[in-house]
């Protein structure tokens, strides 16, 4: 989305840009040498937006530094139904009028409200819509689905619920008669590493629509597991020391993401870590424990009575608040029993089968002692752990792949409220063993996300460095090499010989990019009648990256105009710049006019 153009347009868009030379350029020179210039906030709040919980924590800064990490202060006021172990956290919750798509209920409010029939029924409740955007299909437009399986905009329901916990962040403030301007805020919004572009981009576009950012550079996007990681140096919880290498694992209820760091400096007040492999992971949350739980329901009582409660909402709701204890006190060994709703257990039309007859029909298939007693379904420990293990094993799987890859890791530490399953910390712990690592938890694991996504809302050059991705460039012309391009590209402009739709890299896959870093080109005019450039940001994930940007694996990514006035060399300088979580991409004209794109890194 280009932010602010001067230039002029015009109707004679001509995509012919030459490479005239190549600078890396440091932060305070170039391009970018305003921007870079950051403004001090005098509150910074982080929102962890989780699949199954959200929360915020926020700290005032004291010129850009906090006194003690005790300053960072959880929202005290949310909490998630009972039998769950999060702390200052709310259900990812919300319902929004049918008419308005305005924010009715947001949270734990909004779960009950959904289940005690106490909205209006023509409202729409929406909860784990955090997921469908990791599940969407490239290329498709972002739907979220309600309760009843109807779609909407995704970006409305990310908007409202954001403006939702900036309205709650604002009436904590004022209950503690702190003033504090919209303007003095700075937000960090995390997401999780393993998303897409596409993904992060709308997050970040809803948090601009929910006012958020009101100002340029008045948000920043945190990875979560990196966010984690800095929590687990800046507690001081974890001795952790300069050149140790450690792995986080973030266990959320939608995603696991791993990231792997080393420590550059163990300062509690300014931690730095640098950044070994690219951030990894997969949708092995806790909630794919609860999908299994109710394939399970499903193979029992068969398809029609499992349509039937599916389609009771009030019945849905509590069979799910009733797994969810289940699964969040179990320790491996005591049967849950979980009393099912009668939408599951009334016969319909088309079952044969009373639901006793249904049990016993399933222990005697598949040679297991489930019983039922009234509404009341005990499920043997050893069925429960099976489901369990399930979602564990690709979780130990992945950690014991990046084990054997590198093999200098000295600490696992495992954060995210998932943490809290007995099952997940035995079976890792196991695992670890076999690597002579020790695993380690933090208190109150849930919390480090948001806590960490403040420290790096204070200084985002706290991750020095990250390995690129992907490549990111642009598409230019380049002086035709008899040696090296094809002769089907060649074009030939004010009888210069020019190569069309060269991919000129910025920055390539895994090469090390520290914070901050930027990458300038000069570009000159392909001929004297051009009053205009135009710039495609390109992206690959090739290994190896594609001489050419049309190339299967390159997407455009991002594309600007920039006006070239007609006295003057016909130069134009553009700048990207790399490192956080963002990629900024500027071109300059001779004149000082600029444009500029801002994408989302992965
Ligand atoms: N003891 C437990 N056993 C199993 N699961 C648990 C336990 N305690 C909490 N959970 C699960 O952890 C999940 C919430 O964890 P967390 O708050 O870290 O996730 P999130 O941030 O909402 O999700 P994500 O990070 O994937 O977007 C819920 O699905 C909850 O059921
Ligand atoms: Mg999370």
């Amino acid at each position: 989305m280009p932010r602010k153009t001067k230039a002029k347009n015009t109707t004679t868009v001509k995509n012919t840009t030459t490479v005239k030379s190549t600078t890396a350029v440091n932060a305070t020179t170039g391009v970018f040498r305003n921007i870079l210039k950051p403004k001090t906030y005098g509150f910074i709040c982080a929102i962890d937006f989780g699949t199954s919980g959200t929360g915020f924590c926020y700290a005032v800064s004291n010129n850009g530094t906090i006194d003690d990490k005790r300053d960072i202060i959880p929202n005290p006021d949310w909490h998630v139904l009972p039998g769950n172990q999060e702390r200052g956290k709310t259900n990812t919750s919300i319902i929004l009028d049918k008419t308005t798509n305005a924010c009715i209920k947001f949270g734990t409010e909004a779960k009950y409200a959904a289940r005690d029939y106490a909205f209006n029924e023509s409202d729409r409740f929406f909860e784990l819509f955090k997921m469908q955007l990791y599940e969407h299909i490239p290329g498709t437009p972002f739907i979220v689905k309600d309760a009843t399986s109807d779609g909407i905009d995704a970006m409305i329901v990310f908007r409202e619920s954001l403006r939702f916990i900036k309205k709650v962040f604002f009436e904590h403030l004022r209950r503690k008669n702190v003033s504090c301007s919209e303007m003095d805020v700075f937000w960090v919004l995390t997401i999780p590493a393993i998303w897409d572009d596409a993904a992060k981009l709308l997050m970040r576009k809803a948090a601009v629509a929910a006012e958020l950012e009101k100002e340029d550079g008045q948000l920043v996007l945190a990875l979560e597991p990196e966010a984690a990681s800095l929590w687990c140096l800046a507690s001081g919880g974890i001795s952790l020391k300069k050149k140790d290498i450690y792995m986080v694992v973030d266990c959320g209820g939608g995603t696991v993401d791993i990231t792997i760091h080393e420590v550059e400096r163990a300062d509690e007040r300014c931690p730095r870590v640098k950044e070994v492999a690219p951030a990894s992971g997969g949708a092995w949350g806790s909630t794919s424990i609860d999908r299994c739980v109710f394939k399970l329901f499903e193979d029992i009582f068969g398809r029609n009575r499992y349509n039937q409660m599916m389609k009771d909402s009030l019945g849905h709701i509590q069979l799910q608040d009733d797994v969810e204890r289940a699964k969040c006190s179990f320790n491996g060994e005591i049967n849950p029993v979980i009393q099912l709703p009668d939408s599951l257990l009334n016969s319909t039309k088309n079952d044969s089968d009373t639901p006793n007859q249904a049990v016993s029909n399933y222990n005697r298939i598949n040679q297991a002692r489930l019983q039922l007693k009234g509404s009341n379904l005990l499920i043997p420990a050893a069925i429960f752990s099976e489901i369990f293990s399930s979602a564990i094993r690709s979780i130990l799987n992945h950690v014991n792949d990046l084990l054997v890859k590198y093999v200098n890791v000295k600490y696992v530490v495992m954060v995210g409220n998932f943490t809290n399953c007995i099952p997940l910390q035995k079976q890792m712990e196991t695992l670890l063993d076999t690597f002579k690592i020790k695993l380690i938890i933090p208190d109150q694991p849930g919390d480090a996300i948001m806590k960490g996504a403040v420290i790096y809302g204070l200084d985002s050059s706290s991750v020095t460095s990250r390995r690129a991705r992907k490549t990111y460039g642009v598409s230019v012309f380049e002086s035709f090499n008899d040696m090296k391009h094809p002769i089907e590209r060649l074009v030939i402009r004010d009888g210069k010989r020019s190569c069309a739709g060269v991919f000129d890299p910025f920055v390539k896959k895994n090469q090390i990019i520290p914070s901050g870093h930027i990458v300038e080109r000069i570009y000159q005019k392909g001929d004297n009648q051009q009053t205009e450039m135009v710039i495609r940001i390109l992206v690959s994930d090739e290994d190896e990256f594609p001489q050419f940007s049309d190339h299967y694996s390159v997407k455009v990514i991002g594309i600007h105009s920039i006006n070239i006035p007609m006295k003057g060399t016909g130069r134009i300088t553009t700048g990207m710049l790399f490192g956080n979580t963002e990629l900024r991409c500027k071109s300059v004209n001779e004149l000082g006019e600029e444009v500029e794109t801002t994408l989302v890194l992965t």
